[in-house]
């Protein structure tokens, strides 16, 4: 029956060549530096996952945004687990790609021909910062809201630009309903959008231009 429903598809979306393509390569040649990449996408699901979880109970409002957060960690089950792992998951995620970025220029692997795939990650790191500091301020408690006070007086300081730059964030002079509308919009919908366009981008260049080796002397 499965081999029935599976050969129907195939005939219609070539599943054989997908899986080709993607999946059947041959095992590219690395070390446990090569894992940085695929932990940081695991992160990045595993924060995807949760964040759903929580978009269920959170209210984006100045109002409830910080009781339903307590309510989460107090009163729905397992809420305490998921917000711990989205909460810690946030920084690990940080530290795993900026790891992932070190591996990358230790072993120059940002040269001809992988330039693109060097860049698009310098994209996925600022929209992956982008995703803490617009996840920092939800909780909107003391903590969060002096933080992105601070955060959004810094962007600020940019020349020129700054103080328009200040504005379109906070929605205003001061920190408001609006900032957090707005950064609840950017965490979860604008940011994770751009996220996965451009991961889907970095893993179809680093599947056609394969993993580059280790730069070794003679070689
Ligand atoms: C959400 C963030 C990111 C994800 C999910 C991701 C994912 C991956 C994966 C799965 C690989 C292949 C396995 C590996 O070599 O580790 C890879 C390779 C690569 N990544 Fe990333 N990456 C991210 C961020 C970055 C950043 C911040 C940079 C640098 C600015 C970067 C530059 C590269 C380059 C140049 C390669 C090719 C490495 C080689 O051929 O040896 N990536 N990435």
């Amino acid at each position: 029956m499965w081999k029935k429903v599976y050969a129907w598809l195939d005939e219609r979306i070539g599943l054989q060549d997908l899986y080709k393509g993607i999946l059947d390569r041959p095992e590219p040649k690395g070390n446990w530096w090569n894992t940085l990449g695929s932990a940081s996408l695991f992160l990045f699901v595993l924060q995807g996952v949760t964040g759903i979880f929580l978009t269920a109970y959170y209210t984006p409002s100045p109002d409830h945004a910080y009781d339903s957060i307590t309510y989460i960690m107090n009163s729905v089950a397992f809420g305490w687990l998921i917000r711990g792992i989205h909460h810690w998951g946030a920084t690990l995620m940080v530290v795993v790609v900026f790891i992932h970025l070190l591996r990358v220029f230790v072993t120059a692997s940002f040269k001809y021909p992988r330039e693109l795939t060097w860049l698009i990650g310098i994209g996925l790191l600022i929209l992956t910062l982008g995703m803490g500091f617009t996840g920092y301020l939800l909780p909107w408690d003391q903590r969060a809201y002096w933080a992105t006070t601070v955060g959004t007086s810094i962007a600020g300081t940019v020349p020129l630009a700054g103080p328009w730059i200040e504005r379109i964030l906070r929605g205003g002079e001061t920190l408001s309903a609006l900032t957090l509308a707005r950064f609840f919009s950017a965490h979860i919908w604008m940011l994770p959008a751009a996220l996965v366009a451009l991961i889907l981008i970095h893993l179809y260049l680093v599947i056609r231009l394969g993993i580059s080796n280790i730069p070794r002397q003679g070689e």
